[in-house]
């Protein structure tokens, strides 16, 4: 990963996570396990597999268990070394890598995505950086989706979002692109339209939370008004700064679950719980056994 020209990943895990009340009222949705895993470790691992070391947290009230989980934790530790349960050890342990680095920032009012990832500006600096969100489990074949994007953005020097079709009723839950081929799985963005209803939708090109984007893009949140919801969209930003540069989509080949909803979190978790090592073959027996 030498030539890796992304250094930074930002995670911004600053929402209320309300549709998931009253479990996410004094914990973060983004510590929801899928399995055995919380939401926002599969995202870290993805940008650590992606050559990412340096992991930002924009963070917020309640989200004090995301610190935690990624800082060392010494009693726990210390049992297990005594108890010599050397495996679970070293599975505490792989969290937090040595040479990955973490730090934290706080949105302290809820002014979008766009703003969450303004927040972040000090820590990023002027260097082009990557925006992972927790609540979309990105899982596919071979290498991480990132780190297919951090190869595009190798390639193109600009900002490259993953885009994925969804059907045309779920138009208006996504940031949707259109634009013309510009090689393998990419489009260059000509339109990117935030939350369009299926009559204006220029395509079906949804995006996902995953993003590579040049810092000129902090300029373009600062300066811009806010958006659908009252809120500063990220979406907005971009297509400002298509204006300037080019930025690319990258049409990745794999799943996407909306952990952020109940419907995609029961579907990652019973997807990835079949596929699971330890407990994958008793699950499907107990799911075969339901009369459903
Ligand atoms: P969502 O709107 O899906 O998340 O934002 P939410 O607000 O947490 O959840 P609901 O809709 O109330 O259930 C997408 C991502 O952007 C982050 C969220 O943490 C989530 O990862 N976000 C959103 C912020 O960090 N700050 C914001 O102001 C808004």
């Amino acid at each position: 990963m030498s030539h890796n020209v992304i250094h930074k990943a930002v995670f911004p895990v600053a929402g209320l996570g309300t549709r998931f009340l009253p479990a996410t009222k004094a914990a973060p949705k983004e510590m929801l396990p899928v399995v055995d895993k919380p939401l926002i470790q599969y995202a870290v691992e993805e940008a650590y597999s992606a050559g990412v070391r340096h992991m930002i947290f924009v963070t917020g009230r309640s989200k004090r268990a995301i610190e935690d989980h990624f800082d060392t934790a010494y009693e726990l530790e210390n049992e297990l070394e005594a108890a010599h349960k050397d495996e679970l050890l070293a599975l505490v342990r792989s969290v937090q890598p040595d040479d990955m680095v973490c730090a934290y920032v706080r949105q302290n009012r809820m002014l979008g995505l766009g703003h969450a990832v303004l927040c972040a500006e000090p820590l990023v600096g002027k260097e082009p950086f990557a925006v992972l969100l927790a609540d979309d489990l990105m899982i596919n074949q071979g290498p991480s989706i990132l780190s297919q994007m951090v190869d595009a953005h190798t390639k193109q020097g600009r900002s490259v979002l993953a885009v994925q079709e969804v059907p045309l009723d779920q138009v208006r839950r996504y940031g949707i692109v259109a634009g013309e081929p510009a090689g393998k799985q990419l489009i260059r963005v000509e339109q990117i339209v935030e939350k369009p209803s299926p009559e204006v939708a220029p395509s079906r090109m949804g995006v996902a939370g995953r993003y590579i984007l040049t810092p000129g893009i902090f300029d373009e949140i600062r300066n811009q008004p806010t958006g659908v919801g009252g809120e500063i969209q990220l979406t907005d930003a971009i297509a400002r700064l298509m204006q300037r540069e080019a930025v690319y989509a990258f049409q990745y080949q794999g799943k996407r679950y909306d952990c952020g909803s109940k419907e995609g979190f029961l579907e990652a978790t019973v997807e990835l719980a079949l596929q699971h090592p330890q407990v994958g073959a008793s699950f499907r027996d107990y799911l075969k056994g339901l009369s459903l």
